[in-house]
């Protein structure tokens, strides 16, 4: 039902965030980053809150604090991730927004799999773990955060680990999904690749 529908999916730093906000603007999609829901859960718990609860009660201006970005809120993300009570809450939402009519792109782990298995396009973005590391990096020491490469080198082998091995909605590329190595490639001539694909599909 709904719109033309974009779907995402990569491990961490993979650059799937850069490739998609590119998308959404050449084709005047709207863009929903999934990973940050479960940043803004991850960070209530940290403050004391249930899982369960802080995903039932999540709201716009939980998404908008800088704090989402650092390192330990991504690891506390990734464990409440895993909980099914915590992604089954945030489902619907994520849905509706790929639903609106005038075209979507989500970027996410699960995007292709179960939030949008009907996706007009989906994408499975990677790159190698160095690769990923030094961009986190650069973008964390970029907004003043105190991290080392071997840190940020750990925090996503570390998510990527547990995000692929959970029983619920595990990171894999849909069957029909396309892939988009970033290692080698730059993100411009990713995106342009991407465009191709959706032009194609519409
Ligand atoms: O994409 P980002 O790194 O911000 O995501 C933070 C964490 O949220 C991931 O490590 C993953 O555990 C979880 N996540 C998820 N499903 C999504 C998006 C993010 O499980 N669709």
């Amino acid at each position: 039902t709904g719109g033309f529908t974009v779907a995402i999916d990569g491990p961490a730093a993979s650059g799937k965030g850069t490739i998609s906000r590119a998308l959404a603007a050449h084709f005047g999609f709207a863009y929903l980053d999934t990973g940050l829901l479960y940043r803004a859960v991850g960070a209530k718990v940290l403050d004391g809150m249930m899982p369960e609860v802080a995903a039932r009660q999540l709201e716009k201006d939980d998404l908008e604090s800088d704090a989402l970005r650092s390192p330990e809120v991504a690891q506390e993300a990734s464990r409440v991730a895993a909980l099914p009570e915590v992604r089954a809450a945030l489902t619907d939402f994520q849905r509706s927004f790929a639903a609106r009519a005038g075209g979507a792109v989500l970027d996410g782990r699960d995007i292709g799999t179960v939030i949008c298995p009907e996706a007009q396009v989906k994408l499975f973005v990677t790159a190698s773990a160095e690769v990923r590391a030094q961009r986190r990096y650069a973008e964390l020491s970029g907004k003043g955060m105190a991290v080392t490469l071997e840190q940020v080198l750990a925090d996503v082998l570390a998510r990527d680990a547990r995000d692929s091995t959970r029983e619920e909605a595990p990171l894999k590329p849909a069957a029909d999904a396309v892939r988009i190595d970033t290692t080698e490639l730059a993100i411009a001539d990713a995106v342009a690749a991407a465009v191709k694909l959706i032009e194609a599909a519409q």
